[in-house]
This record gives C-alpha cells, structure tokens and sequence, in this order.
C-alpha cells in the first residue's frame, strides 16, 4: 500500500500492530497469511501482484511526486486503485517501456545486473555514425567517471543527409547510459525510445496508456529474445 520508505515512517510513529503487538522495528520478518498485521487498527490483507507496461511520454518524471511540479508516471496511472513502483528509471526525455509492479522480488530480478536482462533502445543521435563507431558501442565505450560499458548490439535502422537511427540493446542500467555512450561516440542523442525489455516489446501501446501484463508476458520480461 505505499513506498519501503513511507511504512518505515509509519511503523516508526507506532501505527502498526503485529499479533496485536505494536512493533516499532522495520525489520521485524513478518509472515504472510500467517501473521495478522493492523495499520492504524485497519486489517491489511496481502494485495495481488500486479504488473503494468507503461508507454511513458517525453517530459514526465519516473518518480512519486515532483518538487518541480512536473508530471510524473502516476499521472498516467489515475484509474489504478493499488499501489506499484517503476521498475527502474527512464529519463524525463526518455519515452517508451516502462514497468510497474507492486512485486519487489520481481522488480529487483529484472534490474539485477547478474540477470542481464536485454533492453533495446531506438536511438535518433544527430551526425552519421561510422563503422568504426559502432564497434565501439557493441565493443564497450568510456562514458566517464571510470565507467566503461559492457558488450552491445547495434541495428542500424536508417540514415539521413543530418541524422542516424539505430537500435541499441544493453544488458546494464547505468544512470543515462545511452546517452553517454553516443556522446562518447561523438553523436548526441537527438531521440531515445526503449521498445524493449527482455523478451517483451512495448507493440502497439499507445504513448501514456498502459497495459496489464498476464503470465506469459511477465515471464517475457526476464527472457533473452
Ligand atoms: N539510457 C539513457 O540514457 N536514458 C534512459 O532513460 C534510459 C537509458
């Protein structure tokens, strides 16, 4: 029903009964279905897991609330009357597939870096890449603050007089990761849409509608294509 950070608030002012008993530790290991926990004297019961596809616009934040007063993905989440968390992050510039779940074990999996888990970006960068360039990027590239990128894959998709199209695929989640590859490369990125995680393409989802994933397509997720 709310943030890791929000319940240890609550469980800290006393609000929470576990058996009857008001514990004060964030800590304390609670089991499920067997253990009677009360918020403010309310009974809770174990929510359904739930996992949304969000196609995220441009110009929205991936964060609960924003001090600047920018839209945030749960502007686009109003009919939804459970609590879930993005998995991850996409920059504010950044559109496309975005996940949502209430399930913490699942979202920690699909960021892990042990999974590398595949996550394919189409990618507009000003300049016309050269062959030499795209090794770089499928090769690993400095992108600064001693961060060297791990192995990639690289699709062009078409080129202009001005512009280059690709598809990138990275199996790490540095902080604006494709970003700092293409400039590192010598091509700022113009445009970044990810259309891909895993085994599940963001398809036909309308940009700032979201869908219910089912069990076939929460499994694509943590799959390699
Ligand atoms: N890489 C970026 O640079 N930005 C994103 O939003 C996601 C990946």
């Amino acid at each position: 029903i709310a943030s890791r950070t929000t319940t240890k608030e609550w469980i800290s002012e006393g609000r929470v009964k576990v058996n009857g008993r008001v514990i004060r530790n964030p800590d304390h290991w609670v089991e499920t279905g067997k253990d009677v926990v009360h918020l403010d004297g309310r009974k809770l019961r174990t929510e359904k897991k739930i996992y949304l596809a969000l196609n995220k616009p441009t110009g929205v934040v991936t964060s609960h609330g924003d001090r600047d007063g920018r839209p945030t993905v749960y502007d686009y989440l109003d009919k939804l009357n459970q609590w879930v968390f993005p998995v991850g992050r996409l920059d504010m510039d950044t559109s496309g597939l975005l996940i949502l779940t209430n399930d913490t074990e699942f979202g920690d999996r699909l960021l892990s870096p042990e999974s590398k888990i595949p996550k394919t970006y189409y990618v507009k960068v000003a300049g016309l890449v050269q062959p030499a360039e795209y090794r770089q990027l499928e090769q690993g590239v400095d992108i600064g603050e001693d961060e060297v990128t791990g192995p990639a894959q690289v699709h062009e998709v078409r080129r202009s007089e001005k512009y280059t199209w690709f598809e990138l695929t990275i199996t790490e989640g540095r902080n604006r990761q494709v970003r700092r590859m293409c400039k590192a490369i010598g091509h700022p990125v113009l445009k970044l849409v990810r259309t891909r995680i895993g085994g599940y393409e963001l398809g036909k989802i309308a940009v700032g509608n979201y869908v219910k994933l089912a069990g076939p397509d929460i499994a694509r997720l943590l799959e390699s294509p």
